[in-house]
């Protein structure tokens, strides 16, 4: 059975569902984790999460398949990724069999919120890492909660997969060239909120940054990566150390490669070589893969393959990835668990 909702118009929000997962870290080793049905935390007002941002968080889906079962995509990767980001906020390690295990325990316990197969729709689950107890110096917490809460989503972007068009931000940038811009906490996205806000007003889906140190490449598109399909046929997505690589794009990286026969290349994206670009995505576990229809960067507006319609090779990696994580089409070994 899975719950009466309206999921092809199912959009990306919080639904409250029926249990979350939660662990503590106290004396220098984890407690057995647990579900429970209280969504509301109780956790000291000198928390350093709440006053220094020392957390971090993931984000990955289940998926319903066509014979009933349910896929999570990957979840050793973003348990591996969780851990550099503790690592660079001083937090203690989730082990990725914990992690694992509490993703199977969160989905299987709201199985009903897992949408039918062939809907588009899936479960998204936000695992997160935080600092608490009784501080209030600069210094890394003595006390932490790891917990895992899931809710039905649709697609990030409106449309899914159409054409969208983003704003280059000129004026903010999301990370410092060697701040936390490749860990997943959450200080990168309250500094984007601003930028975001700005390229909402003007009717853009979001913003793009450009590498904070030099303003000329373009280095995230909103909370979701870039890539890029040049005229003979290459996908380049950026590098740099402020990036938050996601698990999505090195996904897209090795499906490019090896099921779709493109070179590939992580590399730079210069703001001023679009045209070398005949088609151009965002791509992350919430985004999937958006088409990107059109950048616009000051007065300048570039369009990529089309603002109406997918580029073909945006909708092979779509398809194969897709396919990939619903079943439908075999997976490199390990990717579904
Ligand atoms: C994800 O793709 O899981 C993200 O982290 C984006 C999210 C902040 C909405």
């Amino acid at each position: 059975m899975t719950k009466n909702i309206d999921w092809a118009n199912l959009g990306f929000g919080y639904t409250k569902t029926d249990y979350r997962y939660i662990a503590y870290w106290k004396n220098g080793e984890w407690s057995k984790g647990e579900l429970t049905q209280d969504n509301i935390l109780h956790i000291s007002e000198g928390s350093t999460a709440l006053h220094y941002g020392q957390q971090c968080f993931e984000g990955l889906k289940a998926y319903r398949c066509k014979d009933g079962s349910i896929n999570l995509f990957r979840p050793d990767e973003n348990a591996k990724r969780m851990q550099r980001s503790a690592d660079r906020l001083l937090m203690p390690r989730v082990p990725v069999e914990m992690f694992i295990d509490a993703c199977k325990q969160v989905v299987k316990a709201n199985e009903e919120w897992v949408a039918p197969y062939g809907t588009g729709a899936t479960l998204y689950l936000r695992p997160f890492l935080i600092g608490v107890g009784d501080n209030v110096g600069v210094n890394p917490a003595k006390e932490y909660i790891f917990s895992i809460f899931c809710c039905p989503v649709g697609a990030y972007f409106k449309g899914g997969l159409k054409p969208t068009n983003f704003l280059i931000s000129r004026e903010f940038d999301r990370a410092a060239p060697h701040g936390t811009g490749a860990a997943k906490v959450g200080g990168n996205y309250a500094a984007s909120l601003l930028a975001g806000k700005v390229a909402k007003e003007r009717n853009f889906a979001d913003c793009i940054y450009l590498d904070p140190a030099t303003h000329t490449k373009i280095e995230e598109v909103g909370s979701a990566n870039f890539f890029g399909i040049t005229h003979d046929d290459k996908f380049i997505t950026p590098f740099s150390p402020s990036i938050l690589g996601s698990i999505t794009k090195y996904s897209l990286l090795y499906l490019a490669e090896h099921r779709l026969g493109l070179k590939v290349e992580e590399g730079d994206v210069y703001v001023n070589q679009l045209d070398n670009f005949k088609e151009a995505g965002a791509c992350g576990t919430a985004a999937v893969i958006t088409p990107i229809g059109g950048i616009q960067d000051e007065d300048n507006f570039h369009v990529f393959y089309s603002e109406t319609e997918v580029g073909p090779i945006t909708k092979r990696l779509y398809d194969e990835l897709t396919g990939i994580q619903f079943g439908d089409i075999e997976a490199p070994a390990g990717w579904i668990v």
